[in-house]
């Protein structure tokens, strides 16, 4: 297990470049499984989650080959149709290939995921259309069993947005028979991703990005080549790396459309933000000041950067207000903030920020993904010496992370634990 030692006090600067989205390159690998073509996907990043899915589309019979240019992978063999415990409980994500494997085999069983580390997480949404595109869902053994014969088009409101759920039931409206309408559809950069890789694929998908997805089923898919659109939550660390620092850095490789809720609070915050066409200049000349953040679904505030804004809230001038409205207990990062010498109060689901002058170096632990990503962040503005433990949180959604902020200038070291 590695840790990362940093110590802080570095403005940051020059230029980094962003890599794909694991959260679109996680739905677009398990898309390969709708076809025995090959899908070739570039700009796949090399992370945690990502291997995790390879594990198990691999335990599948999915053939996957890693080039240079692209990763391959090839369902023609697949033979298998479970997504084992052991797998699903390390990233929920797998749940991606329920549907895929129900559209194109008739069967699925996946492990239920259970709690995570951000609140209960429940798939009911998957299972419900599922059904309502006709297949038979069973529970067994702490599994969902999913079969039907071939599944037919159906209207389905999702009562809350859900980002894998609609992902989920669009892979599986590409094959079925008939029409399927997704209302309530999750809007996210990642989904219209999805949707662009379906459509290279033969589907016949209409509305991604908007509300409302239509889906005319066909009868098989083909192969495809795909390039995987831009992180855009590594891309907002990277702002509040510059930001949270005093520093000045220019983020190329990204998309500034999807980052606009994020933009706009750094500007309203007193940060310079100035966008290119694929690139991001963002740079911190004065006092930062406290900002108001509630989470939404895209295009609202990512609930992916709450923690990462926190810390910058942290050392901000007044108080700010972090409401998070999309998952029930995403603060785990408070308490470890708390020992930095930070000033938070957590009334349920809101954080009542009071900026203090600076933040101690101390010893962290990160229990979640973007948790890690704040708690580096804050390590990087504090005084002193700030060790932040159990990296592999942080390996499993970042590709390189501190190796880039060190590119930055940032004196951050990775030592096994
Ligand atoms: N929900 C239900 N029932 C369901 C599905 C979701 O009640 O069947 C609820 C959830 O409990 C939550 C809300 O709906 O309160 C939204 O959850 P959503 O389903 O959208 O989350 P997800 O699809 O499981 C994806 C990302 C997360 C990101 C969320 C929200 C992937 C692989 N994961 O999760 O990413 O936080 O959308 O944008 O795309 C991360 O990268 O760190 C991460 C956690």
């Amino acid at each position: 297990m590695d840790k990362l030692i940093i110590r802080g006090g570095v403005s940051l600067r020059g230029e980094v470049e962003v890599s794909g989205a694991k959260n679109a390159a996680l739905p677009a690998m398990a898309a390969c499984l709708l076809t025995d073509a090959p899908i070739s996907l570039q700009r796949v990043p090399r992370l945690g989650d990502v291997r995790t899915i390879v594990a198990l589309l691999s335990y599948l019979g999915v053939k996957a080959e890693v080039t240079q240019e692209a990763l391959t992978l090839c369902a023609a063999g697949v033979g298998q149709f479970e997504a084992p415990y052991r797998l699903v409980k390390t990233m929920r994500a797998s749940v991606l290939v329920l549907g895929p494997l129900v559209a194109r085999f008739g069967r699925a069983r996946v492990s239920l995921p259970g709690g995570c580390a951000i609140g209960p997480r429940p798939i009911n949404l998957h299972l419900a259309g599922l059904e309502k595109m006709g297949a038979e869902i069973s529970l067994d053994g702490g599994y969902v069993e999913a079969k039907a014969s071939r599944l037919k088009g159906a209207r389905i409101a999702f009562d809350v947005q859900t980002v894998t759920g609609t992902e989920n039931l669009m892979m599986a409206a590409s094959l079925a028979d008939g029409v399927t309408v997704l209302e309530n559809a999750a809007c996210e950069p990642e989904v219209t991703d999805l949707a662009v890789l379906l459509n290279r694929m033969g589907a016949r998908i209409e509305g991604a990005g908007t509300s409302t997805i239509t889906v005319e089923g066909v009868e098989s898919l083909q192969g495809a080549l795909h390039e995987v659109i831009p992180d855009r939550v590594e891309t907002g660390t990277f702002m509040v790396a510059a930001a949270i620092t005093g520093g000045d850095v220019t983020i190329t490789g990204c998309l500034p459309r999807h980052l606009e809720a994020v933009s706009n609070k750094l500007h309203e915050a007193g940060i310079g933000v100035e966008e290119g066409d694929r690139s991001l200049r963002v740079w911190a000349d004065g006092p930062v000041r406290g900002v108001n953040v509630r989470t939404h679904p895209y295009p609202g505030f990512a609930t992916d950067m709450q923690a990462q804004v926190m810390a910058l809230m942290v050392t901000a001038e007044g108080t700010s207000v972090i409401t998070e409205t999309v998952f029930d207990s995403r603060f785990m990062h408070v308490n470890e903030l708390l020992r930095m010498g930070a000033n938070i109060r957590v009334v349920g689901n809101a954080a009542f920020v009071q900026g203090v002058p600076r933040l101690l170096g101390a010893p962290v632990m990160a229990t979640d993904l973007r948790a890690s990503a704040s708690l580096i962040l804050a390590g990087l503005a504090a005084s002193g010496v700030t060790t932040v433990s159990r990296v592999y949180h942080l390996d499993r959604g970042y590709e390189a992370l501190d190796e880039k902020l060190l590119g930055l200038g940032a004196n951050i070291e990775r030592v096994a634990e």
